[in-house]
């Protein structure tokens, strides 16, 4: 068989010739995005994006498909990027992606990834130690919050209820409990696990939309007079749609009470125990039995770059039980190499890499620098809005995430709700900004992720201003 393809494919001179384009074309985009040149995102219809990539296939010059690439998606760079809790992301650690790309280890095995996986290992080590836990504790890197979560309430359910259910399957009614506001992916766990509706005991939100745990006593009781075994209680740090943190401390007494497993869900504040200033926030961390932080939320890293640490790392290692004779040998000791024994994934990527690039380069004063800048950002951004008359806090900030509406007296809510909904669609269409939305208590709010480390106060000045005119315009369009 003629071999010209993948002669083509391994073409060096092209491929060192590509990725110099592509260097410099992404540090142009970094230079015109830091200079607020362009837009954040320039929006498309779904249809219309499916249309141009079908036709490009066809069509389109290959030379074009980067730039392409760039044209058509959101830029987190922007200092206008003020929407998701996604990390604008250190322009170093897209340098590890490209070489975890090349390398291809999978790290399911030691000899599959030695580097990365002593990496890991050592990241991991100093995440725990700046959490807080003693030497018993460990940790891994895995393929995002989600994943994560399931990981750790599966650990939980190991450790906390005697029956082998890995082996067995449930024989009696489980539960964990949560707080309504907490991200989604706890519930789609809970529910992976075979818990089902009734084993996920919501625990209802307070005035300032964190977990009123005031009423965890009365929840368990009910829990289990309707014959649910709770194993597991799990505090957002903070929850996602206003960042609101639990009080973790509350929740590991109620936990060390009743014997349950206390899981703290840092996918997005995590990162606060580098923050000397807000560490506060996440007190009671450390007495957590296992602790989910993002790398690519609030620590500059691309997706996807989460840790899970247990406070004992022998956790981790007995989650999944299970063979897999090829790869692993089934021995009780601490193969800390041997990553695919205790994450859900067998193949995974370097992901080690950045979190590492950034210690080496940076050190840990780097998170400590970017959480507390993004952390009072938004408490002046908090300030602003409540200065002025035609616009509403949803609830003061406790992390980078603020909720906030177009407000006029003599709207109804209705009117409101169906005024912010139209800015915010007005906005994305616009470009100029990218920010997000959410829905509290049936008050539809915009809602901001300060993630950009270049986003000031003018900024936000004029993204405010910029809400009111399009506010005008609708009421104009609407008379
Ligand atoms: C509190 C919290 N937990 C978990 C997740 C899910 O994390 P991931 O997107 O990394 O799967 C998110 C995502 O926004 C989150 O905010």
């Amino acid at each position: 068989m003629d071999n010209s393809y993948l002669n083509r494919v391994f073409d060096l001179p092209e491929y060192r010739q590509n990725g110099h384009r592509l260097i410099d074309m992404l540090a142009e985009h970094l230079a015109r995005c830091l200079q607020q040149k362009g837009k954040p995102i320039n929006w498309n219809l779904p249809e219309e994006e499916l249309y141009f990539w079908e036709d490009f296939l066809e069509n389109g010059n290959k030379e074009d498909f980067f730039q392409e690439v760039l044209n058509r998606t959101v830029h987190t760079h922007h200092p206008k990027y003020v929407g998701h809790q996604v990390a604008a992301t250190a322009p170093l650690t897209a340098l590890t992606g490209m070489v975890s790309s090349m390398l291809n280890n999978g790290m399911a095995v030691y000899e599959m990834g030695m580097s990365p996986s002593a990496i890991e290992r050592v990241v991991t080590d100093k995440i725990c130690e700046q959490i807080g836990f003693k030497e018993s504790a460990g940790g891994f890197l895995t393929s995002g919050g989600t994943l994560a979560n399931l990981t750790a309430l599966l650990s939980a359910r190991k450790a906390k209820v005697a029956h082998d259910i890995w082996n067995e399957g449930h024989t009696e009614p489980l539960g964990i409990m949560v707080c309504e506001e907490a991200h989604y992916c706890i519930d789609r766990a809970a529910k992976i696990m075979g818990l089902g509706k009734k084993g996920i005991i919501k625990i209802p939100a307070s005035d300032t939309f964190s977990m009123d745990v005031s009423t965890l006593d009365e929840h368990f009781v009910k829990a289990s007079a309707n014959g649910i075994k709770v194993f597991a209680i799990v505090g957002s740090a903070p929850s996602t749609a206003t960042g609101a943190h639990d009080d973790l401390e509350a929740i590991a007494e109620f936990a060390v009470k009743k014997n349950l497993w206390f899981h703290v869900d840092g996918a997005h504040g995590g990162a606060a125990i580098y923050a000397k200033k807000y560490r506060h926030l996440v007190s009671g961390i450390e007495k957590a039995d296992s602790v989910v932080i993002d790398g690519h939320k609030m620590m500059l890293m691309p997706t996807i770059t989460t840790a899970l640490l247990f406070k004992n790392k022998k956790h981790a290692q007995h989650t999944f039980s299970q063979k897999a004779d090829y790869l692993l040998n089934d021995s009780d000791e601490d193969e800390w190499f041997n990553s695919g024994k205790k994450t859900f994934e067998c193949t995974k990527t370097m992901m080690s890499l950045h979190w590492y690039v950034l210690l080496k380069f940076y050190g840990e004063r780097l998170f400590d620098e970017f959480v507390t800048r993004q952390y009072d950002l938004a408490r002046s951004f908090a300030d602003l809005v409540k200065e002025h008359p035609h616009f509403e806090l949803a609830i003061e900030p406790s992390s980078n995430i603020l909720c906030f509406r177009y407000w006029q007296g003599n709207r109804s809510k209705k009117e409101l709700n169906e005024l912010n909904a139209e800015i915010r669609q007005e906005l994305l269409d616009d470009g100029e900004y990218y920010l997000v939305q959410t829905r509290l208590k049936g008050i539809h709010y915009l809602r901001t992720t300060l993630m950009n480390p270049f986003t000031t106060m003018e900024h936000l000045g004029s993204l405010l201003k910029k809400i009111e005119e399009v506010a005008k315009t609708i009421a104009e369009k609407n008379r």
